[in-house]
C-alpha cells in the first residue's frame, strides 16, 4: 500500500470555488442589513429632513413632525449626549448648525412606519439664512477656498529638466468624479439590549470605525457597541467612512426610544447625502526627449473634497504615489491639495485616488503621442520602469521587469498589431464609423498607505465534531474576500470547502480592524486566518502523532483526514478533534497578522508603503460612430498579475468588473449639478438611473479575453496570491485611450486630440467634430490647442 503521507495534498486555494453566496444572490434568498431589520418587532424606522440649500443658517422647527401620526420622536443635535460629529477629522456635524450642502440631512425623524417618518419629516419646517456656496472646483481655487494639508512628492530638478527638454507640453484637464451605485443603499440597524448595550448591524466596510463613531456620539466606550457587517450588496469604497453617521442615527434613536431603529436611504437620498468619487483638476506641463523618453513632469492637482475632510487626505496621497503610473519619470514634482466646495463630502472609490493620478500620465502620454510622432504602445513601453528603477517616492519598483513581460504577451495574445492593420484599413474606407485599439499598463501598489492599517486578526474555532467556523476582521462587499477566507482556512487545516464555515464579521469577535480596502483584505485577513488555523492544526500535530506513532512534525492534513509517514490507517480531522479535546487541547485561536517592511513618511511623501506592485494591462479596441459620438466596445483583452490566485473564478469577475466599472467612469458617467444662481443651486441634477448612465449589459464587451500573468508567485503573500479588488479598474484608460485614436482618426495625422473626461458619446462627437474641423482646414498638421509647440 502506497505511504499515504505522499498523497499529493490538495490545496483547495486556486479551486475555481463559486462565491459562498451565489446560491444565495441569484435566489434573491441572501440576507442584507434591511432584511434583519425586517426581521425585529417594532422596529422604527428613520427619515432625514435634507436641506434646500447649498450653504445656509438653519433654524429649524420640529414641532410640527410631532403632530403627524405614528411620528415617535424628532432626533436634533440637543439629543446627542457625546460628540456630536460623525467623522474622525472633527469637521463633521451630525447635526449640522449650518447647511453645507445640497441635500444635507439636518435632523431625523422616527416613525412607526417609513411612511410616518417621511410625512413627518416634511412637516419640519426649516427657514434658510443663505450663505455664499462654491459648487465648482474651479471656483474654490479662486477663492482659496481648500481644506486638509497639501502634500508634494517630488524628486529631482524638474524645473531644469523642463528649461532644457527638447519637447515640453503643457495642460489643464478636469476628470469627473463617479457615484458609488452599489445596489445596496447605506443601511443600519440598532437594537439595544436589557443590559444597555448596543448592537448595530451596518452595511459598513469598516465596523471598527463604525463601532468607534457610535461609541463617541452616544459618549459611551467601543466595549458598550458591537457593530455586525453581515455582507454588503456593494459597497466599492463608498461605506468605509460614509456609514458611520447613519450607524449613530439609528443607535441614537435606539437609546431615546429603547426601540429598535431601522434607517435606510432610498436611492435619491443615498445619492443626493453620500460621497463620491472624487473629481480632480489638473494642471501639468512635461517634457520628453527627441526619442519620447518622459524627462520631467510638474503637475498640481486639485481634488472636489466636498464639505468636509472624510478620506481626501489619503486619496490625495494615493493618487499622487500614482501619478508615475508604470513610466520613470526622472524629475517630478506633483503637488495635491483638497478643494472645500459645498456639495457631498467626496471619499473613497475603487482605486482610492490612484486612478486619478493614473489618469495624469495616461492622458499625457495620449495627448502627446501623436506630436512626436511616435506610437502608443512603443511610447509607452518604452517609458516603463527599468529593474532597479525607483518611484518618485522612492519606493524601489520590485518585480519592473512584469511589466515588459505582460506587454508583450498581450500585444502578441491579442492579436494586436494584425488588428490595428485591420483597423486601420476599416477606417480607410469609413468616413463615418472608425476603429481603434489602444493599450494601458497598470501598476497599482498594495497596502495602506497609513502603515498602522496594515494588521489584521481573525478567529477560529474547531469544534469537537471537527466542523470549523472562521470570524475574520473583512468584510463581504461582493468582491469574494469570505470565499477566500474559507479557501485560506480549507488549506491550512487540510480540510474539504464544505467543513469551514463562516460566520459574519463582528467587533466583538475581532476586535480594532481595519477597513477592508486598499484591495488588501485578503493579503491582510487571509494571512490572520492561516496563522489562527496553523496555531490549532500545530496543536492537533501532536496529538494525532501520538495517535498514529509519528512525530507531530510528520503528521499532514489533507482532504479531511490525518496521516503519519508510515502506512498507519488515516485518521479522520473529526477524531482527531475529539481526542485533542479530551486531551484538554485548545481548538480555537486568535490569528495576527503585521505587513512587515513598510515605512511611509506621511509630510515628506517618501519611503516604501507598499508591500508590492500589482501589474496589468489591456488592449481595447473600439468603433465610434462620427454622427453621434457613440462608442461600442468590441474586444477587450486582459493581462493581469494576480500572483498565485487563491480563487480564479473570484479574480476573473473582479478584473472584469473593475474594468467594465473603470469604463463606466472614463465614458458613461456624469454627475451633475445645478451651477446657477437660483434657488437651486448645488442640487444634484443626476439623482436616478434614469440621468445618470452606468454601464449595463449593452456596454460590455462584445468579446471579453482575462488571463491571469503565469508563474507569478508573490513571495511573502498570503499563499503567493496578489491583490485584485482595484487595480483592473485602471485598466479601463485602454478604452478612453482607444476612443482618442477612433477619434483621431477623423482628423489629419500628427495632431493631439484632447479628450473630455467622461469622454460621453455628447464630448466625443465635439472632438470628433473638431477634428473633421482640423481635416478640412489643414493640409499641414495643426499644432493643438492646449499644448506648447514642440520647440
Ligand atoms: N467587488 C464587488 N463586487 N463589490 C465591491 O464593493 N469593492 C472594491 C473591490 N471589489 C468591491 C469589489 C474595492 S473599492 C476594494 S478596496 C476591494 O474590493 C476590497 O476588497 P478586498 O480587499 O477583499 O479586495
Ligand atoms: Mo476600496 S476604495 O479601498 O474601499
Amino acid at each position: 500500500m502506497s505511504d499515504l503521507a505522499d498523497r499529493p495534498v490538495d490545496p483547495i486555494v486556486g479551486i475555481r470555488a463559486p462565491h459562498e453566496s451565489a446560491g444565495l444572490h441569484v435566489t434573491g434568498t441572501a440576507m442584507y442589513t434591511d432584511d434583519l431589520a425586517t426581521l425585529a418587532a417594532g422596529t422604527l424606522t428613520a427619515w432625514p429632513v435634507q436641506s434646500t440649500s447649498a450653504h445656509a443658517e438653519v433654524t429649524i422647527d420640529v414641532s410640527r413632525a410631532y403632530t403627524v401620526p405614528g411620528v415617535v420622536r424628532v432626533l436634533t443635535a440637543d439629543d446627542v449626549p457625546g460628540i456630536n460629529d460623525a467623522g474622525t477629522k472633527d469637521d463633521e456635524p451630525l447635526f449640522p448648525r449650518e447647511a453645507m450642502y445640497y441635500g444635507h440631512a439636518l435632523v431625523w425623524v422616527l416613525g412607526e412606519t417609513a411612511e410616518a417618518a417621511r410625512l413627518g419629516a416634511a412637516a419640519v419646517t426649516v427657514e434658510y439664512a443663505p450663505l455664499p456656496s462654491l459648487i465648482t472646483v474651479p471656483e474654490a481655487i479662486a477663492a482659496g477656498s481648500f481644506q486638509g494639508m497639501p502634500r508634494t512628492v517630488e524628486r529631482g530638478d524638474p524645473e531644469g529638466a523642463l528649461a532644457t527638454a527638447p519637447f515640453v507640453f503643457e495642460g489643464v484637464t478636469e476628470v469627473g468624479g463617479q457615484e458609488h451605485f452599489y445596489l445596496e443603499t447605506h443601511a443600519s440597524f440598532a437594537i439595544r439590549d436589557s443590559e444597555g448595550q448596543y448592537f448595530v448591524q451596518c452595511s459598513t466596510q469598516h465596523p471598527t470605525e463604525t463601532q468607534e463613531i457610535i461609541a463617541h456620539v452616544l459618549g459611551v466606550a467601543s466595549n458598550e457597541v458591537t457593530v455586525q457587517s453581515l455582507r454588503m450588496g456593494g459597497a466599492f469604497g463608498g461605506k468605509e467612512m460614509q456609514p458611520h453617521g447613519l450607524a449613530a442615527i439609528a443607535a441614537l434613536g435606539a437609546k431615546l426610544t429603547g426601540r429598535a431603529v431601522r434607517l435606510r436611504l432610498n436611492r435619491t437620498q443615498d445619492l443626493t447625502m453620500t460621497g463620491k468619487r472624487h473629481p480632480f483638476h489638473i494642471t501639468w506641463r512635461a517634457g520628453f526627449d527627441d526619442a519620447g523618453a518622459l524627462l520631467a513632469l510638474d503637475a498640481t492637482l486639485t481634488s472636489d473634497g466636498g464639505w468636509c475632510l472624510d478620506l481626501s487626505e489619503p486619496v490625495m496621497s494615493r493618487a499622487l504615489c500614482h501619478i508615475d503610473n508604470a513610466y520613470w519619470i526622472p524629475h517630478v514634482r506633483a503637488l495635491g491639495r483638497v478643494a472645500k466646495t459645498h456639495k457631498t463630502s467626496n471619499t473613497a472609490f475603487r482605486g482610492f485616488g490612484g486612478p486619478q493620478g493614473v489618469f495624469v500620465i495616461e492622458d499625457i502620454l495620449g495627448q502627446v503621442a501623436p506630436v512626436l510622432g511616435i506610437d502608443p504602445i512603443e511610447l509607452r513601453r518604452k517609458n516603463f520602469y527599468q529593474p532597479g528603477q525607483v518611484t518618485p517616492y522612492g519606493q524601489p519598483v520590485k518585480d519592473a521587469g512584469r511589466m515588459h513581460s505582460i506587454w508583450d504577451q498581450l500585444r502578441h495574445e491579442g492579436d494586436i498589431d494584425a488588428r490595428r492593420a485591420a483597423a486601420a484599413a476599416f477606417n480607410a474606407d469609413s468616413e463615418h464609423i472608425k476603429r481603434a485599439i489602444a493599450m494601458t499598463p497598470i501598476k497599482f501598489g498594495i497596502s495602506f498607505n497609513f502603515t498602522a492599517f496594515n494588521q489584521a486578526g481573525a478567529l477560529v474555532h474547531v469544534y469537537k465534531d471537527g466542523s470549523v467556523l472562521v470570524n475574520h476582521g473583512g468584510t463581504e462587499m461582493g468582491q469574494g474576500l469570505h470565499t477566500k477566507m474559507l479557501q485560506v482556512a480549507a488549506t491550512a487545516l487540510g480540510l474539504p470547502l464544505h467543513a469551514v464555515r463562516l460566520a459574519p464579521t463582528r467587533t466583538d469577535k475581532v476586535p480594532n480592524t481595519s477597513a477592508t480596502a486598499a484591495s488588501s483584505g485578503a493579503d491582510l485577513n487571509g494571512a490572520a486566518v492561516k496563522n489562527a488555523c496553523e496555531q490549532i492544526r500545530g496543536r492537533m500535530a501532536v496529538v494525532a502523532g501520538r495517535m498514529l506513532g509519528v512525530e507531530a512534525g510528520d503528521v499532514r492534513f489533507s482532504g479531511g483526514y490525518v496521516t503519519g509517514s508510515g502506512a498507519q490507517l488515516p485518521l479522520t480531522f473529526t477524531e482527531v478533534a475529539a481526542a485533542a479535546y479530551h486531551e484538554r487541547v485548545q481548538l480555537f485561536a486568535a490569528g495576527y497578522y503585521r505587513t512587515e517592511g513598510l515605512h511611509w513618511d506621511a509630510e515628506r511623501m517618501t519611503g516604501s508603503p507598499f508591500k508590492y506592485f500589482a501589474y496589468g494591462a489591456a488592449a481595447t479596441e473600439v468603433e465610434l460612430d462620427g454622427f453621434t459620438g457613440a462608442c461600442r466596445v468590441r474586444r477587450v483583452d486582459i493581462v493581469h498579475d494576480v500572483g498565485d490566485s487563491l480563487s480564479p473564478m473570484i479574480d476573473i469577475g473582479q478584473i472584469e468588473g473593475g474594468f467594465v466599472q473603470g469604463v463606466g467612469w472614463l465614458t458613461l458617467e456624469e454627475l451633475r449639478w445645478d451651477t446657477g444662481d437660483g434657488p437651486n443651486r448645488g442640487r444634484l441634477l443626476t439623482q436616478s438611473a434614469s440621468t445618470y448612465k452606468l454601464p449595463s449589459f449593452s456596454e460590455m464587451p462584445e468579446e471579453f479575453n482575462v488571463r491571469f500573468f503565469a508563474d507569478a508567485r508573490e513571495e511573502g503573500a498570503v499563499y503567493g496570491s496578489k491583490a485584485v479588488g482595484e487595480p483592473p479598474l485602471m485598466l479601463a484608460f485602454s478604452a478612453r485611450e482607444a476612443i482618442r485614436e477612433a477619434v483621431a482618426a477623423f482628423g489629419p495625422a500628427g495632431r493631439t486630440v484632447v479628450l473630455g473626461s467622461p469622454a460621453t458619446a455628447e464630448a466625443v462627437f465635439w472632438a470628433v467634430q473638431a477634428s473633421r474641423e482640423a481635416a478640412a482646414s489643414a493640409t499641414t498638421p495643426a499644432a493643438p490647442e492646449l499644448l506648447d509647440a514642440p520647440r
